[in-house]
């Protein structure tokens, strides 16, 4: 086999849309992943004995803002009209988030008008000055006050995080948003929907290409495999969107994630809780949301069974070096880190770093896409 003349590690959204973007334009393009599937995070499968599709690495929904990139998604795949809503239960009881009115006057029994909730906020968020906060607990009381904070952040949070918020720094939380109507959509984008056969399908025709070869179980570290760091860094342009420390082999020091761990269960009743994702605000229960994954798909409604549906319990917690990483803790350090990994990349000749890894940076898919195509139009075209 003839040489590539660019090697993607990792083919998640980000390194598929490089490879896709260079395959289009002429280049022959390898695209190495790890794992034994594409598709990174984003990857999903028909759970076999119900044919519901799972998201393996945790709920996908897709929304952007960008015309750009909705113009481009859509070239691999239709989206359906699902919009996304969140509930939570709290005491037993079951509200609408984000936090809206309908939240509002559930929770004090009430019939507030929207002044009414927004003056009664703002009276209890009185007890604290979110700007002056010394934890996230006092930061989250000065934007939202205390009983709503309780209700629906502190204990929540602290699963997020196994930690207390009065440990964690008034910088994890910047907003809390309220709205003062029922809206409970979930993302306020342009544009929202799933793909009407899946991601794996949307996935898999961005890297159906004549020019584009893809190679599974493939470990860029693995120096007993052909395209390895060592033989490869130099020699061709690479984008690499595997993490950033394992590069530099942790010379700056670990970055730290949290990871998820995911408990699913097939249930022979045919629906769970008439929603995809009921979170669980409090303490007593261990895990944070509950996935149903036939309520992202109504449509498939014929296809799906009737008697039996699959619910994923997600849990979450502090990712040791063997975990998946999935969403940056950002301390003190890990900036620290990052700013020496950037330094260590101008050293990396014809190696670009992309992607959520490669960056260390929480990116939604609309993002990952799009600065892969910002790198593909002002770094490698
Ligand atoms: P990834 O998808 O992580 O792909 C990186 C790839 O690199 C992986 O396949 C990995 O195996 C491979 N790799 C790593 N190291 C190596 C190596 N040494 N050799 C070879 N290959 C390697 N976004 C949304 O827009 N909406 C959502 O609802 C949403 N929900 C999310 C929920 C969770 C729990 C998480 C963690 C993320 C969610 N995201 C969501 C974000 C979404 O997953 C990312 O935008 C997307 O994964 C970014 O793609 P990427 O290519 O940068 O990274
Ligand atoms: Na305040």
């Amino acid at each position: 086999t003839t040489s590539p003349d660019l090697l993607v590690v990792g083919s998640g959204f980000f390194g598929l849309t490089v490879a896709e973007r260079a395959a289009s334009a002429g280049r022959k393009v390898t695209v190495i992943d790890r794992r034994s599937h594409i598709g990174g995070n984003a990857y999903t499968e028909n759970e076999p004995s119900t044919g519901i599709e799972v998201h393996k690495y945790g709920a996908h929904l897709f929304h952007t803002s960008n015309a750009t990139v909705w113009e481009y998604v859509n070239r691999f795949t239709a989206f359906t009209s699902y919009v996304h809503r969140v509930y939570t239960t709290h005491k037993g009881v079951v509200f609408p988030l984000p936090i809206n009115l309908g939240t509002i006057n559930q929770f004090f029994q009430a019939a507030y008008t929207p002044d009414e909730a927004r003056a009664l906020v703002h009276e209890l968020a009185g007890e604290f000055d979110p700007t002056r906060a010394q934890n996230l607990e006092e930061r989250a009381i000065g934007l939202i006050g205390r009983p709503l904070y309780e209700a629906f952040i502190r204990d929540y949070t602290a699963k997020q995080w196994q930690t207390a918020p009065t440990e964690l720094p008034a910088s994890v939380i910047s907003r809390l948003p309220v709205r003062y109507t029922y809206d409970n959509r979930y993302f306020n984008d342009t544009w929202e929907g799933l793909p009407v056969d899946g991601y794996t399908a949307w996935l898999e025709r961005m890297a159906d290409h004549p020019n584009i070869e893809v190679a599974l179980d493939v470990d860029f570290f693995d120096e007993a495999q052909p395209l390895n760091k060592d033989a490869t860094v130099g020699q061709l342009p690479i984008v690499y969107t595997g993490p950033v420390d394992r590069y530099f082999d942790y010379a700056a020091g670990e970055l730290s994630w949290r990871t998820l761990d995911f408990e699913q269960e097939v249930l022979e009743i045919g629906d769970f809780q008439g929603t995809s994702v009921m979170n669980y605000a409090d303490a007593d229960v261990p895990y944070t949301r509950i996935h149903e994954f036939k309520h992202f798909h109504p449509e498939r409604a014929d296809r799906y069974p009737a008697d039996r549906t699959v619910i994923v319990r997600e849990y979450s917690r502090f990712a040791e070096r063997a975990d998946e990483p999935y969403y940056p803790v950002n301390t003190t350090a890990d900036r620290t880190g990052l700013l020496a990994y950037r330094d260590l990349q101008q050293g990396e000749v014809g190696v670009h770093f992309g992607g959520r890894l490669g960056t260390y940076q929480y990116l939604d898919m609309h993002m990952a896409i799009g600065s892969a195509l910002s790198m593909w139009n002002n770094t490698l075209a």
